[in-house]
């Protein structure tokens, strides 16, 4: 007997290109589902909700809140997409650096620092240029690329003054010398549905720093790699990022757990679904 309700939840705080593509593969597949706005949630831990969803889809885009919305829904039974554990590990680069690293994945040389002090020394024996990141962010935001001594006294100063624990806490990261782009990989289930290049004028790649999304063949080391990464944070959607190195290598970058598809759509057209491909990994928690 299932304990909650038949709709496919879709938790979000804000109604993008994405949510909507969502919504409307569950409705051209008429399944019922119910959107609701995460910043309106909550539940008595002490109560026996009967919750309308049999599954959610998790689009939240703050970290945080997306982090819990998965954990408070998991504690009632309610699985969501991706599951909490995996919005955890991909919500926090060193989690999902560790990850990557133990399941023997190609990712670029990485360190961790404990304090900025610490981070100055990193850099002098791992050389320069560096790359300095937030623990947890996105959209390229923040990630900073740090040429010489002077440039890194900087940063790290700037992370001292930061309030946040967290910003003491230094991740770093070697300089992949890549052609100006990355690859996406979108990863649904076991299945990768398709990737893009993302080219940008700037060393950061990302679509919110207004790279340019265009179809990359998806080669079977770059499929291979892209799943095996999905697996390793245990994310069941995914897009997963990689760098190409001078020589072609490829390195997985991070694995984004909450993903956005406009670019890759602008990139495929309508010849891969990535809307129906997530309403379909979720209908196996839905009752026919
Ligand atoms: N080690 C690296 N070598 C080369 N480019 C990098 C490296 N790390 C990040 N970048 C560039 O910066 C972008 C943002 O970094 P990323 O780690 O993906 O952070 P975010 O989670 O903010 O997207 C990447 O898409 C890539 O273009
Ligand atoms: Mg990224």
């Amino acid at each position: 007997m299932q304990r909650h309700g038949a709709a496919v939840g879709v938790a979000a705080s804000r109604v993008r290109f994405e949510e909507k593509a969502i919504m409307a593969a569950l409705e051209r597949r008429r399944v019922p589902f119910q959107p609701f706005d995460t910043r309106t949630l909550w539940l008595d831990l002490q109560g026996e909700p009967r919750l309308p969803y049999a599954v959610v889809l998790n689009r939240e885009i703050a970290q945080t809140r997306s982090a819990y919305l998965a954990r408070l829904l998991e504690s009632f039974d309610v699985p969501t997409i991706n599951p909490a554990r995996a919005v955890e590990v991909c919500g926090d680069k060193f989690l999902t650096s560790t990850r990557l690293h133990r399941a023997g994945l190609p990712t670029p040389r990485t360190a961790l620092a404990l304090t900025t002090g610490a981070a100055a020394s990193a850099m002098e024996q791992l050389g320069f240029p560096v790359v300095v990141k937030p623990l947890v962010g996105s959209w390229g935001r923040m990630v900073a690329l740090v040429r010489d001594r002077e440039a890194a006294a900087a940063v790290l100063e700037h992370r001292e003054a930061m309030p946040a624990p967290q910003a003491r806490i230094v991740y770093l990261q070697e300089l992949v010398d890549k052609p100006g782009r990355d690859i996406r990989v979108i990863v649904v289930g076991t299945e990768p549905l398709g990737a893009t290049y993302r080219t940008a004028g700037q060393w950061r790649t990302n679509a919110a720093q207004g790279a340019v999304s265009t179809r990359c063949p998806l080669t079977d080391d770059l499929a291979k790699l892209a799943v095996a990464a999905a697996e390793a944070v245990g994310a069941e959607v995914a897009g997963v990022d990689l760098l190409e190195g001078r020589d072609g290598e490829l390195y997985v970058l991070e694995v984004n757990h909450n993903v956005e598809f406009r670019g890759f759509h602008a990139a495929h057209g309508d010849r891969v679904d990535v809307a129906g491909a997530i309403v379909g990994h979720a209908l196996r928690w839905v009752r026919p």
